[in-house]
């Protein structure tokens, strides 16, 4: 079996990977219309930084997985064909700033009506709006002679940073199919893939839409829980509760259940935002605004919490940062990825640009040109106030505070001892992930803010 998949991005490459890991009998190609990132996969400096990855990337590229331009080759030549291409939230027209922008999967679909010479399925792994199976289906049979194609819908739930875990051991597979013979046999072709190494009863198949809308709403629900925590987490800071022992006492109730309550600076990523607006663009769209104002609450707390941050660095160090140093310690929207879509940390660092402060950044995995990128422009003389750092102790030099943005596994081990050192007095530490040992920070003689927890200050770390 030859399989194809539209998109080298962080779900193609990925998840082909793996595919081409567990079969070694089927041919996966992956292709992309960005020579470079195609290049990238080629190389050992992958596009994408994901744990495992590389080692899973070495074993079968050039085996059984390939990377490749060749688009409609590729395409002409598989059984199966992925669609694994962007959908990001539409910039301009109907629906500008919620609708999911769709030309890119029109563009694919086009591509396999118009190379298709022989039968093939069509497997919708982006995310995108209920009922785009149907268009798909449409364009397919408007465009092509052979006119024999099954599209099934089989939304991927993998989380950056443990897409690898995730994808060898999902919690579930989900394959959307029409219901009639050709589709059956269609979803049961995709099926038998994953059952190389997934448990059958994983593996869940419903139709069409319920398998498109169930991946909206499952990103919904895990935001909607972030934000709820982060609610929370204001509502403690100024009670004196503490998030994590109400996270804690309430993930105890297994109707609960523990995960996604960790308070922070916000949620970030490519998909979260985008898709909750995609959500209730569509609510808006059948006629149900309360159902879309519903869900837009969860982004608007989101903005919120993000904003609340910033506000509260500014405020805590004597209502100015002009002229301030401030390290940032992490810029990729989560730990264990090099991703920046959406993070956080973009807001936060251009906040404080925006307020005339130094901002020093450091991460682990991002490159200096995405961070200058994202941040162009926002601190006027941005050569000046802007400093992306190769370690933290150079970010920290000099520095009156550091704000943690990402929870990077590595900032937990920081010599923080060394870093009051070289920090302006009184030094200030902000931790948006709630990553780090406050009781021992303070008693080093950082004034602590941490996220849903009242300040920790001691009286001579004032002077
Ligand atoms: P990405 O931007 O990393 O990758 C998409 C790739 O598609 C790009 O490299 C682009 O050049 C390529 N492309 C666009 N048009 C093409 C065409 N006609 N032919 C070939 N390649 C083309 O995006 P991503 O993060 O991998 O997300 C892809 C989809 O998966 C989105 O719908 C997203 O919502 C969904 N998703 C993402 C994640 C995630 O963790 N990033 C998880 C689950 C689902
Ligand atoms: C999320 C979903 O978890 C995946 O199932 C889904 O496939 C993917 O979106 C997608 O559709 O793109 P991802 O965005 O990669 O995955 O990462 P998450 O672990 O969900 O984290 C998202 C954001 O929420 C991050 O900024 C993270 O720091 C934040 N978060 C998460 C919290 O602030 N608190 C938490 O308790 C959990």
């Amino acid at each position: 079996m030859k399989l194809c998949c539209m998109g080298a991005g962080y779900v193609g490459g990925p998840t082909m990977a793996m595919i081409a890991y567990k079969c070694p009998d089927i041919q996966v190609t992956v292709v992309d219309v960005n020579e470079e990132k195609i290049a990238a996969w080629n190389s050992d400096e992958l596009p994408v930084y994901e744990p495992g990855l590389f080692e899973i990337v070495k074993d079968v590229r050039g085996v059984n997985l390939f990377f490749s331009t060749d688009v409609e080759g590729a395409v002409a030549e598989a059984d199966m064909v992925f669609v694994c291409v962007g959908t990001p939230t539409k910039k301009k027209g109907v629906g500008a700033g919620q609708a999911a922008d769709l030309q890119y999967v029109e563009a694919a679909a086009r591509v396999i009506a118009r190379v298709s010479k022989t039968p093939k399925i069509v497997v919708e792994k982006s995310t995108i709006p209920v009922r785009t199976a149907e268009a798909i289906g449409t364009i397919l049979k408007a465009n092509s002679g052979v006119g024999k194609f099954q599209v099934l819908s089989n939304p991927e739930f993998l989380a950056e940073g443990t897409a690898i875990r995730d994808l060898l051991e999902p919690d579930r597979v989900l394959i959307g199919g029409e219901r009639s013979r050709e589709g059956d046999v269609a979803v049961e072709r995709l099926a038998s893939i994953y059952a190389r190494w997934v448990p059958r009863e994983k593996i869940i198949t419903t139709n069409l839409w319920s398998s498109e809308l169930s991946k909206l709403v499952a990103n919904a629900f895990l935001a909607q829980r972030v934000s709820s925590i982060n609610a929370v987490s204001a509502l403690c800071e100024v009670t004196g509760a503490d998030v994590d022992e109400v996270a804690r006492a309430i993930g105890m109730d297994s109707r609960i259940g523990p995960k996604f309550l960790r308070a922070s600076v916000g949620f970030g990523g490519s998909c979260f935002q985008k898709d909750i607006l995609n959500l209730s663009y569509l609510c808006e769209h059948f006629g149900l605004p309360m159902v879309a104002r519903y869900w837009q609450s969860v982004v608007h707390m989101n903005d919120w919490q993000k904003n609340r941050f910033r506000h509260k660095i500014v405020r805590e160090m004597f209502n100015t940062v002009a002229g301030k140093r401030v390290a940032v310690l992490g810029f990729a929207f989560k730990k264990d990825t090099n991703d920046t879509r959406e993070s956080p940390a973009i807001d936060v660092c251009r906040g404080l640009l925006e307020e005339g402060a130094v901002v020093a950044v450091y991460d682990p995995k991002v490159s200096r040109e995405v961070i200058v990128r994202e941040l162009d422009g926002v601190g006027g003389e941005r050569d000046l106030s802007l400093e992306v750092c190769g370690s933290a102790i150079e970010a920290v030099q000099g520095a009156h505070a550091i704000a943690i943005l990402t929870e990077w596994d590595e900032f937990r081990g920081l010599p923080y001892e060394e870093f009051y050192k070289v920090m302006l007095k009184p030094p200030f530490l902000f931790d948006g992930r709630n990553l780090l040992d406050h009781e021992r920070l303070v008693k080093i003689g950082f004034r602590v803010y941490p996220i849903g927890k009242p300040p920790l200050i001691l009286e001579q770390s004032a002077n």
